[in-house]
């Protein structure tokens, strides 16, 4: 029986929603990450100190009362947002950094940008003051076809970004596809990568019929970008971090609507360390879940480890979402059904 012991891993990317589902799934986060960037993509997005200062309470309050877990706030950028709060909120350790979302690129991002040029002023602040600015990398142009709008948003408007801001602290979040892996280690930037665009391509969403549950943004890509994505991710090397971008849906809006998002906190772990494994990187495993996000983002490594062990897993065909003694919805995890190679033995703080 294997086993690995890894500095207590962080989440740089993660959809925490609110009210019940908060408190239901909270737990697959906490008990396992020291900290998490907290999307702000909320119903009502996070655009002010007030409503990230709000909105991390209810967080705080949904954790266990031993729990040591950081949730790291971030600021939705819109076309109004203001400078000085932003600023401001930084420098008062409200937020950890900014996510700008491209207006109607994914789920709730109606109040995104427009005129990606109309924030230069406020990347211009940030850049000044170390502030980070997480990119969700996709156009929204409806003539650019959906599999192309990573390669098409890094052309138009990162490329610009990055020359105009050299710099400027940049993430590009969840990538998909081989020409942004060379775009991240050409620029110097950093890159969270899923654990689900590690194991799918885009045929996933189509076997067996149309298939919500494996419909994402960005959306998977071709076979030859997940291999691209699985050598960045267990190469060790410094720019590529652990994002899960776990994106819960209930069961009854996935299924019917098939919103975007897929749900891996429950397995994340263990799927990232199966591809670490196919890929004979264990080695590298805790450089990507636990030292090179902290050293992109100058915070120190956890304190805590935690112990893998490979030993069956068998992931659960549906979470449940509980109020009280009722169960009130579901959510289906990425690996539904299916047995792991891998768990969590223990947890140290
Ligand atoms: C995310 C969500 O549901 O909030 N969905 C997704 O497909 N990844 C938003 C996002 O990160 O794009
Ligand atoms: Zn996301």
């Amino acid at each position: 029986m294997k086993t690995l012991t890894i500095i207590k891993p962080d989440d740089w990317h993660l959809h925490l929603r609110e009210g019940l589902v908060l408190k239901n799934i909270i737990h697959f986060t906490s008990e396992l990450f020291g900290r998490a960037i907290v999307m702000p993509n909320t119903k009502n997005p996070i655009t002010s100190i007030d409503s990230a200062i709000s909105y991390k309470k209810s967080i705080v309050e949904a954790l266990s009362e031993s729990s040591k877990f950081e949730p790291l706030m971030t600021m939705y950028l819109t076309d109004d947002t203001d400078k000085r709060e932003l600023i401001t909120g930084f420098k008062n350790n409200v937020f950890f950094a900014a996510k700008l979302y491209p207006a109607n690129a994914t789920t709730n991002s109606s109040h995104g940008v427009k005129k990606i040029e109309n924030l230069y002023k406020i990347f211009e602040s940030m850049e000044d003051s170390g502030m980070p600015l997480l990119i969700h990398g996709e156009v929204t142009d409806p003539e650019v076809d959906i599999f192309d709008r990573e390669e098409v948003f890094i052309d138009r408007e990162l490329s610009p970004i990055v020359e105009r801001f050299p710099k400027l602290k940049l993430v590009l979040e969840h990538i998909t596809t081989s020409y942004a892996v060379d775009f991240v280690q050409e620029n110097n930037i950093g890159a969270t990568i899923t654990p689900h665009h590690l194991h799918i391509n885009r045929n996933a969403m189509f076997f067996g019929g149309l298939n919500s549950d494996f419909y994402c943004l960005p959306v998977a890509k071709r076979e030859k970008n997940r291999l691209a994505l699985r050598s960045a991710a267990t190469s060790g090397k410094e720019f590529f971090f652990l994002g899960s971008d776990s994106a819960p849906h209930l069961r009854k809006w996935k299924a019917f609507c098939g919103c975007a998002g897929i749900f891996n906190s429950p397995v994340a772990i263990e799927s990232y360390l199966t591809v670490f494994e196919e890929e004979n990187a264990l080695d590298n495993f805790e450089k990507f879940a636990s030292l090179n996000g902290p050293n992109f983002y100058n915070v120190p490594p956890n304190k805590g480890k935690l112990k893998l062990v490979s030993k069956p897993n068998k992931v659960a065909e549906f979470i449940d979402v509980v109020e009280g003694e009722n169960i009130v919805g579901q959510i289906k995890p990425f690996h539904a059904g299916e047995t792991l190679k891998w768990q969590v033995e223990n947890i140290s703080n």
